[in-house]
């Protein structure tokens, strides 16, 4: 019997998510097991996300709601970590208001939180342990899966790009890659576990190898994993357009298992403002790379992005470029962000930030013409037959399927959960803005 629990709180993009299953394994491996109630937790942890203001906020929220669990028990541990904590005036606002909080740890040391653990166990010492920067990356830790049938493999950590607004250089450090054999004895293992898909998870997937002088570069990878028996799907995140190749391009061509997707963040549509974000491509380079994956792939490629509104500096002009690149694009979904200041950004200091009132404004004619591209791509399903992977049931109907396309749309049916976890044939009978429903065949 098992009675020692823990529970862990995740904020953020894939990497965080992957980053909490590795926590997740190496707690199970102290014999801690999962709980969803964070009363009845020994252990919580909390994986911070920085990327921008409302997740620092959020996170903030979430801390203060756990002082009375603490006080209640003093000996509960509770952790924080992530890229909040690489960011020193974060960790002093951890000093002053929340000095009840046990570990404090970053994002170049979560291999050491069964260590800190028992350290606040044997000890019962407060830790603060951040390191700023990490050369190589650890193989073979463990991982709770939140699926058995589709699994996050980091294939790059960290980012040499310094977008102008971004923060993750600072909090990720620089880019280094896992060796290719690494990375592929991974995906070997996952296959012959029951795997079906894999998501390449990287801050620039594209750079994959340059940086550590690798013989074998993205593209090479893909067709690796393209050969790996048992594989379906293969999917990646995230992309920079600066480094798409024509090689990366033609493995849409030749590799059967390679999702017909694309995450390809523009953030905007002028090539003025791309300048001023440090993204080195124009909008020009952006609308060519997506000619040439529409034309190797029969023009059936779904294209998805990120998109920042309101950065200093932008016009009206600018931001009438950014709503003609999306009626151009139109695109099959996209992230929409408010621009949000981060300390020690070069961008912080950017004259001409942009009055709340104008992002918000700027923000809702965005959403308007991308909800209509959305449906109108949508609609365009009605009739076809799509390849779903049957992810479980729907949120708001438990007796409703629901799973992914591979062009990532989400399909709702009615079915039997024996599904769950195949790949399946769905008739698509209506699209709607976000999702399609459909009937299996
Ligand atoms: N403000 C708003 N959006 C941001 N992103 C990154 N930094 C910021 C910021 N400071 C967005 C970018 C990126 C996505 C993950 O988050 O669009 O692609
Ligand atoms: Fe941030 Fe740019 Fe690196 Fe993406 S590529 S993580 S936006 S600095």
């Amino acid at each position: 019997m098992n009675n020692k629990h823990y529970y862990i709180m995740t904020f953020g993009c894939q990497m965080n998510e992957h980053d909490s299953e590795i926590m997740a394994g190496m707690l199970e491996n102290m014999g801690y097991a999962e709980t969803e109630k964070r009363a009845e937790a020994d252990v919580i942890v909390i994986n911070t996300c920085s990327i921008r203001d409302n997740a620092d906020k959020r996170f903030f929220g979430s801390l203060g709601q756990l002082k009375r669990l603490k006080t209640e028990n003093p000996d509960k541990i509770v952790a924080v970590c992530g890229c909040m904590m690489q960011q020193q005036h974060i960790i002093d606002s951890i000093k002053m208001k929340y000095s009840w909080v046990d570990i404090v740890f970053g994002t170049h040391n979560i291999h050491l939180l069964p260590e800190l653990v028992n350290q606040v166990i044997n000890e019962r010492q407060k830790i603060i342990d951040v390191w700023d920067e990490h050369q190589g990356v650890f193989e073979g830790l463990p991982s709770k899966r939140k699926y058995d049938f589709k699994a996050l493999v980091n294939i790059t950590y960290g980012c040499n790009n310094f977008c102008t607004y971004c923060i993750v250089p600072y909090t990720r450090g620089r880019e280094r890659s896992r060796k290719p054999e690494d990375i592929l004895s991974e995906v070997k293992e996952l296959a012959a576990s029951g795997v079906k898909e894999v998501m390449l998870l990287g801050q620039n997937v594209n750079s994959y190898g340059i940086a550590d002088g690798f013989d074998m570069d993205f593209a090479d990878l893909i067709y690796a994993i393209n050969d790996i028996e048992g594989i379906e799907r293969i999917r990646f995140m995230t992309s920079h357009p600066k480094d798409l190749s024509d090689k990366l391009i033609g493995a849409y061509r030749d590799c059967e298992k390679l999702a017909n997707h694309i995450h390809l963040p523009v953030q905007s549509g002028s090539s003025r403002i791309l300048k001023l974000m440090n993204r080195k491509y124009t909008r020009e380079d952006y609308l060519e790379i997506i000619r040439k994956l529409r034309e190797v792939t029969g023009n059936t490629i779904a294209v998805t992005t990120d998109i920042i509104v309101g950065f200093p500096g932008e016009t009206e002009e600018d931001f009438q470029e950014t709503l003609s690149l999306l009626e151009e694009v139109k695109y099959d979904s996209a992230f929409t962000f408010l621009y949000s200041v981060r300390k020690g950004t070069p961008a912080e200091k950017f004259e001409n930030q942009i009055p709340e009132e104008i992002k918000h404004e700027r923000f809702n004619r965005m959403r308007e013409i991308l909800d209509g591209g959305m449906a109108d791509n949508n609609k365009k399903y009605e009739g076809r037959t799509v390849k779903v992977l049957v992810e479980g049931s729907s949120k708001t109907n438990i007796k409703t399927l629901t799973g992914r396309t591979e062009s990532m749309k989400i399909v709702n049916f009615a079915g039997s959960r024996d599904l769950i976890g195949k790949i399946v044939d769905v008739k698509i009978i209506e699209g709607k803005t976000y999702s399609l429903v459909g009937e299996v065949i």
